[in-house]
């Protein structure tokens, strides 16, 4: 091996021996940088013969080729390694099974929920959200039916700990009429000054959708299950007015005429009268039947005093629907269980 052979050889050496493209970099300036030892071999021609000069300076520059050959194998070696190991970090197993990601959708009591707003709302009304865990007060006591009253009992309910002895406390909410008091008394507040003055008041114009619990469960009863309660209440709101509002909704809702409404003498402790809605389609699968919708009634004086207005002055309405119900009815789905389920190829159906 003669000398240019042997720097061959070291360059080469020194090359595969840097392990990062700098390293390899300052490797490359010890062979072939300004001061580098091919470039002192070729420094070193002026001293030779012309003759001499001709061969080593071929030779040489054989050399220089050889090197940047080593040199660019090396540069792809390293390149070729970096990419592999950004592969292998990166990698990703085609093979395994996608996740699925469907896509969710509204609950079918939610888009009846959502509907009963957009209705009522295009009729005026607000719609006010209260809470689930209710006081008895609100519950029962301000509408009409004090501690010993036996339509509580048709309320059979979930009572929280905090009752106390004297049967005030908290519960689930049975229905969402407390809704009434807690919105009655908030917008009576906020117009107390009119009120004070002797101001006809603006007029409550409210629903009140949201989930209530009894102990009841079967085909149509949920312990958990949702209420809409609606309430007008202004100085000339009548009976005629609630026939009007809910013909105006029903028809809507189910996107048809051919509905009969129809008011059944009932009793709510908080209403006088009262009545239960029916409603009765001329003609599909459910022709000529009465269905039960709501409950509802003229506001009791004893409940619009709870209110803080005068019932010989103030007087409207109010009414209570199962959204379950009307969802049912509008999918025609007999089974109301099947909406808490939770079972998706149910639920899907409605996307
Ligand atoms: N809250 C009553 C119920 O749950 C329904 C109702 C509401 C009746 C408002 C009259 C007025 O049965």
């Amino acid at each position: 091996m003669n000398d240019l052979d042997q720097l061959v050889a070291a360059a080469q050496a020194d090359f595969e021996h840097a392990a990062t493209p700098a390293e390899l970099e300052n490797a490359k300036a010890r062979f072939l940088g300004k001061s580098g030892r091919v470039t002192e071999l070729l420094k070193g021609l002026a001293a030779l013969s012309p003759e001499d000069k001709k061969t080593r300076g071929a030779e040489i520059n054989q050399t220089k080729q050889r090197i940047e050959a080593a040199l660019q194998a090396s540069r792809d070696k390293l390149a070729d390694a970096e990419l592999q190991a950004q592969l292998k970090a990166e990698a990703l197993d085609v093979t395994l099974p996608g996740r699925q990601r469907g896509a969710g959708g509204l609950h079918p009591v939610s888009r009846t929920l959502e509907r009963i707003e957009a209705i009522f709302g295009s009729m005026g009304f607000a719609v006010a959200d209260g809470p689930e865990i209710e006081e008895d007060w609100f519950n029962f006591t301000a509408l009409n039916t004090p501690a010993d009253h036996p339509a509580r009992s048709m309320h059979d309910t979930f009572y929280v700990d905090t009752r106390a002895a004297d049967g005030t406390g908290h519960l689930l909410r049975t229905h969402t009429s407390p809704m009434q008091v807690r919105h009655a008394v908030q917008h009576v507040k906020a117009h107390a000054e009119r009120l004070a003055a002797g101001l006809p008041m603006p007029e409550i114009r409210v629903i009140a959708p949201g989930r209530t619990y009894r102990v009841d469960s079967d085909a149509t009863h949920s312990p958990m299950f949702h209420q809409c309660e609606g309430l007008w209440i202004g100085e000339n709101v009548s009976f005629k007015d609630l026939k009007a509002v809910f013909a105006d909704f029903f028809r809507h809702f189910f996107e048809r005429d051919d509905l009969t409404i129809r008011f059944r003498p009932s009793f709510f402790p908080f209403t006088e009268p009262s009545a239960e809605v029916d409603i009765a389609f001329a003609d599909g699968p459910l022709k000529g039947r009465w269905l039960e919708v709501a409950g509802s009634g003229q506001v009791h004086p004893n409940v619009v005093r709870n209110f803080g207005l005068d019932p010989e002055r103030y007087i409207g309405f109010a009414f209570g629907m199962g959204p379950d119900r009307l969802t049912m009815l509008r999918y025609g789905v007999n089974d109301l269980r099947l909406f808490f389920d939770g079972d998706l190829r149910f639920l899907s159906q409605f996307q």
